[in-house]
């Protein structure tokens, strides 16, 4: 059977990650999160760098090293070797992480890495742009929606569980405005790719078996004619 790359993309916590992991352990492929690239170099550039201007962005991309680790606690993110999840997943780099996805040269350099990574295939990537800029002839694509509602209730659920006590009204704002600014920026905005395969995730505890389910069967068809 042909290995295949498996592009995930959609508005922000959707359910992305969760779907693509659920679909790496099952496949054995490896599971990258795009987005945790995007919110490292975020934290990265917070030490003071000005984003407005392209050679001090430039000099701080060259310093920035990002890697995955595969440990007990899941997928870790380590930004020059330091594990940086607790910091990424915060609400000040949620608030920050959108604008600095505009810029050109940031996309490069992480678009260029994350193309390395999906060289030998056998990958899931979600992010916004994985169908239509990173892998634009990724065997298998899928665009994820969800309910704006479930969305804000399950992104709360995810701080709760590290502790951090939001007010919705704030994810709400947060996750309305990183979509607006993901959707229209100039370079990449996030769109659905023509040949995605559109999925409803708002009902996905009581559905996630099934929508596993028919996912891997169409992993299985696209992989058979490949
Ligand atoms: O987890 P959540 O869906 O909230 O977001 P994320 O996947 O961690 O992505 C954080 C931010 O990174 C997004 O809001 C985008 O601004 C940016 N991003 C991007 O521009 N392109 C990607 N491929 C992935 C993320």
């Amino acid at each position: 059977m042909s290995e295949i790359i498996i592009a995930i993309d959609g508005y922000s916590s959707c359910g992305k990650s969760t779907l693509a992991r659920a679909l790496a352990a099952e496949l054995t492929y490896v599971y990258i999160d795009s987005g945790a690239m995007y919110r490292a170099v975020t934290l990265f550039l917070e030490h003071g760098i000005r984003m407005d201007h392209k050679p001090s962005v430039d000099a701080a991309l060259e310093q920035i090293h990002i890697d995955f680790q595969y440990g007990q606690e899941g997928l870790v993110t380590l930004l020059n070797g330091e594990n940086v999840e607790e910091g990424i997943r915060s609400m000040a780099v949620a608030a920050k992480v959108s604008p600095v996805a505009t810029i050109p040269e940031v996309r490069r350099a992480l678009v260029r890495q994350q193309q390395a990574l999906g060289r030998g295939k056998q990958i899931v990537m979600d992010g916004r742009d994985i169908g239509t800029v990173v892998f634009p002839h990724a065997e298998l694509k899928i665009f994820l929606t969800a309910s704006l509602e479930e969305r804000v209730r399950r992104r709360s659920l995810q701080l709760l569980r590290k502790g951090l006590s939001v007010p919705d009204e704030e994810i709400r704002k947060n996750l309305l405005e990183r979509d607006y600014i993901d959707s229209t920026r100039s370079d990449s905005p996030l769109m659905k790719a023509p040949d995605a395969v559109v999925l409803d995730n708002t009902n996905l505890t009581e559905e996630e078996q099934l929508l596993v389910t028919v996912i891997l069967a169409l992993t299985r068809k696209r992989r058979s004619i490949v």
